[in-house]
Parts: structure tokens; C-alpha cells; sequence
């Protein structure tokens, strides 16, 4: 994507500007005063014309209603659900609801109901969302009638999200809606934002309120990265020790089983997919507390030095705990995929412990501990295998030649711009599934409009094949809690994610950033009203500025 010359100009001022000196600064609000001809919809729909024909909404008399022909019924309570949460999004925060009223009483009748049409015979109400969900809807809007129609409620989900977001307030507050005509689907499957619950324990209701936000930027997929080194938050069932010894606190600070049904329940409903992460055999110290010889013991010199590296790959007693976790993992989440990590494993421990040197022997590995790491991972994959999921690797297992399963997805996340475009090249042309985090890790904050730079990075530009860009199924926002708890973790990722979001969901040509900045200033007060407290982009205010929880 070119720069125009216009906006290289402003990122200049942009980067000059510092304190005070932002104030003289308004040529971006001023873009905002001149509005998208796409009003604030985002991310931007693949087809979508709106036009300067605009009437009102029946205030509080309207209603979203099956259509009679459709295929899920008063008894799709995830629809349901969806009505009166859509319901409360469009009018819960009227100014005076007395307003909205007497419009529609001197006025013309005003649109009085959006009628949703779920088209296939099998709606998916109770099912799960998976990769192959069909998020495809169409949306038709004129004075008369508001119909949405969609194949699975998953489309419905999303476009009773975009009909949110063509409500707006005339001068008086009234709910008023342009003409509207859209036809809308994804442009990539996967569109996921991953969160950290071990570096800080991410409370249940933080990670309610950033499902509720994924749903309003039509994320799809909660990777939750829920145990790693510092702390074993996830209560296991079989394995209750590991929480019980691993966690920070093994009461205030742990999933139990019921909080992560919650999760599931609430991102289901939302059409969001939950992806744990058990990351092995490194990132595994917290393992190691409550489940003894599961870590390598390390040596200094010829003996113990009572510290732990990754997990002891040499133990047949590994092998049969690892069965029986992710036995149990395969039936607490539903999804097809579990991400099983397999990055950054340090060598040092294995490489002083003389029982792993004797194997590494045994094996012919010599002194090449990608080998061991190989080798383990290959185990794991093939016990994982036998639970019949499917499995999301960091690209360090690819890198280490490790054999994979052909629906392997590889999850890259590694190096500079020309390294992770060389990384996509090589793993799509080996004919694997691949997601993109490298440019979109936004945990690293700087001065400025980084969403900019996110916005920008395209997970198919590689030099490749159109059948190689087709291996790219998605991509995920990255937000690693060294630093992020429940005090700064929602606006940190929010807007930056929706822009993410933006290029994961829109055409491949939406790459105009005035434009951007314009819809998503106005998508970002969009979620402050709706109690996320999403960060400002710039200099601006919200018609209803943020007032705490
Ligand atoms: C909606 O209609 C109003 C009134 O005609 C117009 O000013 C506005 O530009 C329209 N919005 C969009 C996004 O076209
Ligand atoms: C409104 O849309 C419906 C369905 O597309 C159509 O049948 C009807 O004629 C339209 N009405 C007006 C006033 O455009
Ligand atoms: C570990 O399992 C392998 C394969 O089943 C077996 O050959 C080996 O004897 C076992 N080792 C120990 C120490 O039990
Ligand atoms: C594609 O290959 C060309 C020629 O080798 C190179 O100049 C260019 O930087 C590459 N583009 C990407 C996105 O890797």
C-alpha cells in the first residue's frame, strides 16, 4: 500500500508533535468534521452503499423480530440474546428518551422493526463457531423495511452488529438510519485477539468486557494463552495440584471450571471461538510446582542445581501426564484447535543434565537440541492427535523441521517485516495453514498512531503464489500481560485491535487511512458509550465521554 503524499505530510507533523504543540494541531479533527461516505461503520463491509436518504427510528417501539420464514425460531435463544443486546446498544444510552418519542409522534412513522432471516436449514443455534462458520449476511435498509438475512446465525451476529452501527443521533437525539444496501463476509477465517492470563491474572469480568469488545470489531477467535512460567491460573480437574501449587492464589487467582464455561458460553454467543494455549516444553515453570519430575532438572557441574528448565522429554512418565491433561483439555474446550505453543524452549538446562546428554546419545542427536525439542513435540502431536483436535503451533516448531499434520496451523510471530514475510513465503509454499501476530503484538506501545503501522501490514503480502496467499487463513492481536493487567488492559488494545480487525474482515484494497481515522474515531466513541474504555486516537472528544465503571 502506497502513501499518499498527503499523508506522509501529516505522519511528519504527527511525529513533530509533542505535548502542548498538539493543541495548534487539528487538521485530523477536521477530518473527522467531514465524515466517511461510509458513515462509522467498521470494519468496512465488503459491498456496502449508503445513501443521504435518511429517516427514523420508531423510538422505543421498535423491535428486532424473527422473519416468519425463518430457519431459527423464538427458540434460538443465542438470537434472542443477540435482539435485546442490540436492542440495549442502539437505544440503552438515549439522551431523553421523551425525545425519541415525540419525533415519532409528530413525524412520519419511522422504522418500526428489523426483521432477521436465517436462511439455511441448519441455523447453528446451538452449535459452536468454528474455522469453516459461515459469517456471510446481507443487510437492506429503506423507510419501510430493515431486513437482515444471513445463512447461519453467525452472519446474523455480524450484521446485527453493522446495523448498530448505522444508527446514529440527529440534532434532537433521535435514532435516525440512512437508505442502506450491504452484502458482507470476511475476508479472512480466523481473526483472533490473544490474552496472557499468567504474567498477570486477568480477572473473569476483564475478559468478559474484551469478548463483548472482539464481538463490536467482529473478531471471531479468543486465543487465551491462560498458563505460562509465572503462574498455572487454569484449575484442572484431573491435575488439581497444578493450580493448586502453580497459581498465584489457589482461590482468588484461578479459572475453575465453571469460569472458563462461562467464557466459552459468552464468547459462543458472541460467535467466538476459545483457543487455549498450553504452551510446552518451555514457558512451563509454573507447571513444575505442582507436578513433580515434569521439568528438566539443571546441573551446575555434576550436580543438581536445584533450578528447572522445559519439561523432561527423556520420562515416559511426561508423556503419560501430558495424555491425560490434554485428554481432559479436549473435553473442557470445545473448538477443534488447542494451540500448543513450542516457542522459545532454552537448550542450557538440557544441555548440562547428564541423563539428557546420555540420550541425547542413545538417539544420535549429537549435540543438536532441536533435535530433543523435535523429538518431544512429535510425542505431543501425536498424543494430541488422538483427541481429535487440531493444533496451532508458534513457528519454531516449523522452523525445527518438526512433522506436522497437514491441517497444521503455524502461528508466526517472529523477526522484522522482511523476516516474516520470507517466514509466510516459506511455510505456505510447504503447503501449510498460517496466521500472522509479528506486526500486530500490541503489548509494544509507542508515542503516536502505531494503529497506523498496524492498519497497514497485510498478512498476504509475501512473495507467493495466489495458492500459497490462499494457506493465509487469518491473523491475531497480540497483547502479552508482562505489563497489562486489569487496570490498562482494555485500552491498550482498544482501538489499536480494531485495527487489526479492519484488516483481517475488510477487501484487500481497504487501505485508506484518512478514511480510517475518520470511521474509527467514531467507532471508538462508539465502544466508550457501550462502557469500553477504549483510548483516544488523537485530539477529539466523544459526545459521551468515558465516566469509569
Ligand atoms: C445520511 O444521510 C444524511 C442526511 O441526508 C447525510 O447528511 C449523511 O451524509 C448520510 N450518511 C452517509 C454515511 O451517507
Ligand atoms: C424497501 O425494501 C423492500 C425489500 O427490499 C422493498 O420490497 C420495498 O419496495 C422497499 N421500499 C421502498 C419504499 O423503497
Ligand atoms: C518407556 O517406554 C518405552 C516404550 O514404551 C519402553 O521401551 C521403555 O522401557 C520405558 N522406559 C521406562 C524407564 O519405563
Ligand atoms: C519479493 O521479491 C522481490 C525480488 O526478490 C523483492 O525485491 C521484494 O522485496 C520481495 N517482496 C516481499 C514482500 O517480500
Amino acid at each position: 500500500m502506497l502513501a499518499s503524499p498527503g499523508f506522509f505530510v501529516l505522519m511528519v507533523a504527527v511525529a513533530i508533535c509533542r505535548g502542548l504543540r498538539c493543541s495548534n494541531m487539528n487538521t485530523e479533527d477536521e477530518l473527522v468534521d467531514g465524515g466517511s461516505e461510509y458513515g462509522s461503520v467498521w470494519p468496512l463491509p465488503q459491498n456496502v452503499r449508503i445513501s443521504t436518504v435518511s429517516f427514523k427510528l420508531a423510538g422505543s417501539a421498535f423491535q428486532v423480530v424473527d422473519s416468519k420464514d425463518s430457519t431459527a425460531g423464538s427458540s434460538c435463544s443465542l438470537l434472542q440474546n443477540a435482539y435485546r443486546r442490540y436492542y440495549e446498544y442502539v437505544f440503552g444510552n438515549a439522551r431523553n428518551p421523551a425525545d425519541a418519542r415525540r419525533v415519532t409522534a409528530l413525524g412520519a412513522p419511522g422504522l418500526a422493526e428489523l426483521q432477521v432471516w436465517i436462511t439455511s436449514p441448519d441455523p447453528e443455534c446451538d452449535g459452536y463457531p468454528r474455522a469453516a462458520s459461515d459469517e456471510s449476511y446481507e443487510l437492506s435498509v429503506n423507510q419501510t423495511y430493515a431486513l437482515l438475512k444471513a445463512p447461519k446465525v453467525w452472519g446474523a451476529l455480524r450484521g446485527l452488529e453493522t446495523f448498530s452501527q448505522l444508527v446514529y443521533e440527529d440534532e434532537h437525539g433521535a435514532k435516525t438510519i440512512n437508505a442502506t444496501e450491504i452484502s458482507d463476509f470476511p475476508r479472512f477465517a480466523h481473526r483472533g485477539v490473544l490474552l496472557d492470563s499468567s504474567r498477570h491474572f486477568l480477572p473473569i469480568k476483564v475478559i468478559l468486557a474484551n469478548l463483548e469488545a472482539m464481538a463490536m470489531n467482529k473478531f471471531n477467535v479468543f486465543h487465551w494463552h491462560i498458563v505460562d512460567d509465572p503462574s498455572f491460573p487454569y484449575f484442572s480437574r484431573t491435575f488439581p495440584q497444578l493450580s493448586q501449587q502453580g497459581a498465584y492464589h489457589p482461590y482468588t487467582h484461578v479459572y475453575t471450571p465453571a469460569d472458563v464455561k462461562m467464557v466459552i458460553e459468552f464468547a459462543r454467543l458472541r460467535g467466538i471461538r476459545v483457543v487455549p494455549e498450553f504452551d510446552t516444553p518451555g514457558h512451563t515453570q509454573s507447571w513444575g510446582k505442582g507436578q513433580k519430575d515434569l521439568l528438566t532438572p539443571c546441573y551446575s557441574g555434576s550436580s543438581p542445581s536445584g533450578t528447572f528448565g522445559p519439561v523432561n522429554p527423556i520420562l515416559n512418565t511426561t508423556y503419560d501426564f501430558m495424555s491425560q491433561f490434554f485428554k481432559e483439555i479436549s473435553t473442557v474446550f470445545p473448538d477443534e484447535y488447542v494451540h500448543l505453543g513450542g516457542d522459545e524452549v532454552d537448550f542450557n538446562c538440557w544441555r548440562s543434565n547428564p541423563d539428557i546428554q546420555k540420550f541425547m546419545d542413545q538417539q544420535g542427536f549429537g549435540g543438536d537440541y532441536s533435535m530433543l525439542e523435535s523429538f518431544y513435540i512429535q510425542k505431543l502431536l501425536d498424543i494430541v492427535a488422538t483427541t481429535q483436535k487440531g493444533y496451532v503451533i508458534w513457528q519454531e516448531v516449523f522452523d525445527n523441521g518438526v512433522k506436522l499434520k497437514p491441517d497444521t496451523l503455524i502461528h508466526v510471530w517472529k523477526g522484522n517485516q522482511q523476516q516474516y514475510q520470507e517466514e509466510m513465503a516459506k511455510v505456505t509454499s510447504s503447503g501449510y495453514q498460517t496466521l500472522l501476530s509479528t506486526p500486530w503484538y500490541l503489548n509494544r506501545i509507542s508515542y503516536g498512531q502505531d494503529w497506523r503501522g498496524i492498519y497497514k501490514a497485510d498478512p498476504q503480502h509475501f512473495n507467493g503464489t495466489e495458492a500459497q496467499k490462499k494457506l493465509v487463513i487469518g491473523g491475531e492481536a497480540c497483547l502479552w500481560g508482562e505489563y497489562v493487567d486489569a487496570t490498562n488492559l482494555t485500552p491498550r488494545l482498544w482501538p489499536r485491535a480494531s485495527a487489526v480487525a479492519e484488516r483481517l474482515w475488510s477487501a484487500k484494497d481497504v487501505t485508506d487511512l484518512d478514511d480510517a481515522y475518520r470511521r474509527l474515531s467514531i467507532h471508538r466513541c462508539r465502544m466508550v458509550e457501550r462502557g469500553i474504555p477504549a483510548e483516544p486516537l488523537f485530539t477529539s472528544y466523544c459526545p459521551r465521554e468515558y465516566r469509569g465503571i
